[in-house]
């Protein structure tokens, strides 16, 4: 659905500052996010690996057609919904980066496989049979990869985390033998999703923790080469890994999302990248000296507390201005204690926040307000939020 159609226009405030939007707004800063899609397209292209980011990490389609302009070869999506949208935008080359095996979603995926190059995650042979059939009836091919269980440390496994996919070499090559009989899917190669791991802050724990997560796509990769099974595309990584797994040479593509507008959850991770998305919000109530109430809640912020062992850190951090800290979020609206000169801060000023969790921050908002300088120099949609289906 385009935002003119949900009757949320943007307002024409191209050439005002940030400090004269209303609140709560979703701004980029461009001159960041272009220095972040540069730093990673850059890295990517001196190691030779392709570059596929996520699209789920801002939902925004103006932001994937930037990077692929500089030289991304595609896009990853998590969901059906949320390719859709890509292929709208004219982006060719999806993965949808999980298992599609509902009838329904199965019916939707391969009307959107006739006018785009859709790939797909696989680790069941009924899944793998259904598709085909499916792919049979569209008249079309699809792109399968298999996906392979990255077994990220025990304690985020106790978090509860988890990922659909093989648990072994040997049954993900019989379900990669099995695939390249079937008429309709193309073997094009395997996947494995490293990214949950990086929890671990020593580099060389952090290293040797995220090879041995591969291990079972590494003996995979070994008995599909000697079968002759496709190994074309070998698809990992995040913005926290890229560095290590990209050293791999059987590695053929990275799929990181956060580096390009950042949340401060992943910055201690990916220190390079810059935090380029910011929640603007007016200060509408000063209860006390040292409290200021702001216009955002959770209804316009997510935080991160559940991936996070530090609680200050969950905390996204008030950019603009010093000695503001945000202590307590309730549905529509924000408490912040001031101290020095923050108690300055009167009624109708606005502050920035960096989010702590980018991309379900993102999906609250129709658009974003793209400042260079802090001035606004378009408006973009988030023409992809709420596409999780
Ligand atoms: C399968 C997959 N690939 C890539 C990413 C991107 O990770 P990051 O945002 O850390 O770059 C994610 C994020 O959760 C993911 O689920």
């Amino acid at each position: 659905m385009k935002t003119e159609e949900r009757g949320r226009r943007p307002p024409d405030v191209v050439g005002r500052s940030w400090r004269e939007l209303d609140t709560p707004a979703l701004a980029f800063d461009i001159d960041a996010i272009d220095r972040n899609i540069e730093k990673m397209a850059g890295f990517l292209r001196e190691r030779g690996k392709r570059c596929r980011p996520h699209f789920k990490a801002h939902m925004c389609s103006r932001l994937a057609l930037r990077q692929v302009e500089a030289g991304a070869i595609g896009l990853c999506a998590a969901k059906v919904s949320a390719a859709e949208i890509l292929a709208d935008a004219g982006v060719d080359d999806i993965l949808i980066a999980n298992q599609v095996n509902v009838p329904v979603k199965i019916r939707r995926l391969m009307a959107l496989a006739q006018r785009a190059d859709v790939k797909i995650l696989v680790d069941a042979a009924d899944n793998a049979e259904q598709l085909d059939e499916a792919a049979g009836a569209a008249g079309v091919k699809l792109g399968a990869l298999i996906e392979v269980r990255a077994r990220s440390d025990a304690s985020t496994f106790a978090k509860g985390y988890t990922r659909n996919g093989v648990d072994t070499a040997a049954d993900a090559a019989t379900l990669a033998i099995e695939i390249d009989r079937l008429p309709n899917l193309e073997l094009r190669g395997v996947m494995a999703y490293e990214g949950p791991h990086p929890k671990e802050q020593d580099p060389t724990r952090r290293r040797d923790a995220i090879l041995r997560d591969f291990g079972v796509m590494f003996e995979y990769l070994e008995a599909a080469k000697r079968a002759g099974l496709s190994c074309e595309i070998v698809s990992v990584g995040g913005t926290a890994t890229y560095r290590i797994s990209s050293e791999i040479d059987d590695v053929t593509e990275l799929q990181p999302g956060s580096y390009v507008v950042m949340n401060t959850m992943k910055s201690r991770l990916a220190p390079e990248f810059e935090q380029a998305l910011f929640l603007i919000s007016s200060v509408v109530g000063r209860p006390e000296p040292e409290t200021a109430v702001l216009d955002v809640g959770m209804k316009s912020l997510k935080m991160s507390k559940q991936d996070t062992t530090d609680a200050d850190a969950d905390r996204p951090p008030i950019v603009s201005i010093d000695r503001a800290a945000l202590h307590h979020l309730s549905e529509e609206h924000a408490a912040a204690s001031l101290s020095g000169d923050a108690r300055k801060l009167a009624i109708g000023d606005r502050v920035m926040l960096a989010p702590s969790y980018g991309a379900p921050t993102m999906n609250y908002h129709d658009f974003a307000y793209v400042l260079r300088d802090g001035v606004v120099e378009d408006v973009w949609p988030i023409d992809a939020r709420g596409c999780s289906q």
